[in-house]
């Protein structure tokens, strides 16, 4: 095997796929846009949603990048050698074009040619089979034919089957790639891939998606066969580089001696500490420093990024570090990722004084906070559980998410009556955080018909925002459900009754008149001199991108789709709430009835 720097893995894997004619897409923020299901981009496949469902990608049907990723669920995980919240995921798709064969043969070319991994210690698992759909015999045969043996193919139900992300959407059989450590014995005599003894480590994932799961649970074949591949970019680093650990590689080595400096401590002995800081300081830098960053709050994404910062403010105090250091470490994060993530470099003020906030907010409560805990769980006797009361209490006056108290908790053995704690916080009417739980447990998002129409709605009203309220008005985000829209634009005062009114009416001119919506693909330069609105812009590839335009020219915007394709089709656009949504920013809730 061949050792390789960071930068040297991310370029290889990225030549390759274009040398198999790949074009490399743009990275997508982490915060989906126009996806009311999900908190984070989890993979890379999530921004490519309308793609894998059929729309025509501007750059073509073989696509290639690196994702940066934040997966809530792994956070309880952090600690292990392995698992991060934040990662960055290698990706290529084939959008209707390859499927398992010319994928797998990828796949194996890249992993032994490229980065010289030996044939024997590949393992590989694939798809045995369920109630609807076939045992995967052909992933398995093509495996064979590059040169596995029977004893290196697994076969299992549940970790061989990927997405949807949701509860509807695409997905597919996939076929997982692991390094098997061959200087560790098997476990047992079933020892596998999915024992998760350590023996083996998963680094990619083949998913063939070729359904699509509909909501009475039923799967329909998708009108294309997509490839969907990710790759860990972290764990892949730390098996070229001899490494048992993520943390060891260069993406955090600096980080981790920085902290043995500031508490005095040495990594080995404290690795789950160290660790927790380390991942949790990285996501909450990419979670601040993104395009469409967020601040620590008690809502949605700004609250896991609360429950992280608090939970590595936390893991410094049990290191005996006193002073503020997030921001410090921040900085080498921003350092080591800027050439990729600009962003990080443009928003660096706002994100280590965030940090800074945050920091000396959340000591101000955590040691009382604590003191209060340990009298609870030392009250509980044979009963551990911290009932929904007290757990709300630590919530409301110490400032413990949930989550953390159940992480202190859960070190002492004992659990946190979670429906308890929600019933106590229902009845505070905090319905924002009852929204976040939807999100937690959501998917991807709804492509419905009516979310399009909310779609195509977005573009309507920033047209007739521009027009009668203010020309310079812009999109500053949006989030649609197939109940209702949202949409935030640049707004330094109130509207009036009247102006609200008006623009309603407006909106309602344009679905009456059943305007025709066109779509046209253009280089991003012809879609800005016909004088489109490109709201991210960033997020577009630079050589062909689709202009929606509303009529003769109502509206016209550089946008992935869907949309509708007459506005009449729409319904009755009426306004529910307008309001402040952050400094200089409005936001409008509106409803198509
Ligand atoms: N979507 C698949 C996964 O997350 C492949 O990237 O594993």
């Amino acid at each position: 095997m061949k050792k390789l720097t960071y930068d040297e893995l991310r370029n290889m894997y990225l030549d390759f796929f274009k040398s198999h004619g790949h074009k490399e897409i743009q990275n997508a923020s982490l915060i989906p846009e126009n996806d009311p299901t999900v908190l984070f981009t989890t993979a890379g496949m999530h921004p490519l949603v309308p793609y894998l469902l059929g729309e025509k990608h501007p750059a073509g049907t073989r696509l290639t990048d690196v994702q940066r990723c934040i997966r809530t669920g792994d956070i309880d995980e952090v600690g292990d050698t392995s698992h991060l919240t934040f990662f960055e995921m290698l990706g290529n798709w084939s959008l209707g074009d390859y499927f398992k064969k010319e994928a797998i043969q990828m796949s194996f070319e890249f992993l032994t040619k490229h980065l010289g991994i030996p044939v024997e210690q590949l393992a590989v698992t694939c798809f045995a089979g369920n109630e609807f759909i076939p045992k995967d015999e052909e992933t398995a045969s093509i495996w064979k034919e590059c040169g596995l043996k029977d004893e290196q193919i697994f076969f299992t139900k549940e970790d061989n089957w990927w997405g949807p992300a949701g509860i509807t959407g695409p997905c597919g059989p996939d076929s997982e790639m692991f390094i098997n450590d061959l200087s560790k014995p098997a476990c047992g005599p079933d020892c596998g891939p999915s024992c998760h003894c350590g023996k083996y480590m998963e680094i990619w994932n083949d998913v063939f998606m070729q359904y699509n799961k509909k909501a009475d649970g039923t799967f329909e074949p998708l009108k294309q066969k997509n490839v969907d591949t990710g790759m860990g970019l972290e764990r892949v680093l730390r098996v070229m580089n001899g490494l048992n650990d993520v943390y060891r590689t260069e993406v955090f080595s600096d980080v981790i001696a920085k902290l043995e400096k500031i508490s005095s401590k040495t990594y080995t002995g404290n690795e789950k500490l160290f660790r927790k800081i380390a991942d949790h300081v990285r996501a909450a830098t990419f979670i601040l420093g993104d395009v469409r960053g967020v601040k620590p709050s008690n809502t949605e994404q700004g609250y896991v990024l609360r429950r992280i910062i608090r939970s590595a403010i936390r893991a410094l105090k049990q290191l005996d570090v006193n002073d503020n250091v997030l921001a410090t470490l921040a900085e080498m994060f921003i350092e080591k990722h800027k050439k990729y993530y600009l962003e990080l470099e443009q928003n660096k003020a706002v994100v280590l004084e965030a940090l800074e906030k945050e920091e000396t907010l959340f000591k101000r409560t955590l040691q009382s906070g604590l003191k209060e805990m340990e009298k609870v769980m030392a009250r509980l006797g044979d009963n551990k559980v911290i009932d929904g009361q007290t757990a709300f209490h630590l919530y409301d006056t110490f400032g413990f998410p949930l989550e953390f108290t159940q992480e202190v908790a859960s070190e002492n053995g004992i659990k946190v009556d979670v429906d308890g704690f929600k019933k106590c916080f229902e009845e505070h009417q905090a319905k924002s955080r009852a929204g976040a739980e939807q999100k937690f447990k959501g998917g991807l998002a709804d492509h419905s018909e009516q979310t399009t129409k909310y779609h195509t709605a977005t573009h309507i009203l920033q047209a007739v925002l521009r027009k009668y309220i203010d020309g310079n008005i812009c999109q500053k985000g949006s989030n649609l459900t197939a109940e209702r829209m949202r949409f935030d634009f640049s707004f330094g005062r109130k509207m009036t009754p009247e102006e609200l009114a008006l623009v309603e009416q407006k909106v309602n001119e344009i679905i009456s008149a059943d305007l025709p919506v066109k779509m046209e693909e253009m280089t991003l330069a012809e879609a800005q001199a016909s004088g489109a609105m490109g709201l991210f812009t960033n997020k577009y590839d630079a050589e062909k991108v689709k202009v929606y335009t509303v009529g003769d020219n109502v509206s016209k915007e550089i946008c992935g789709g869907p949309h509708v394709e007459h506005t009449g089709t729409m319904g009755h656009f009426r306004i529910v709430k307008e309001e402040a949504s952050s400094a200089g920013v409005r936001r409008i809730k509106a409803v198509l009835e």
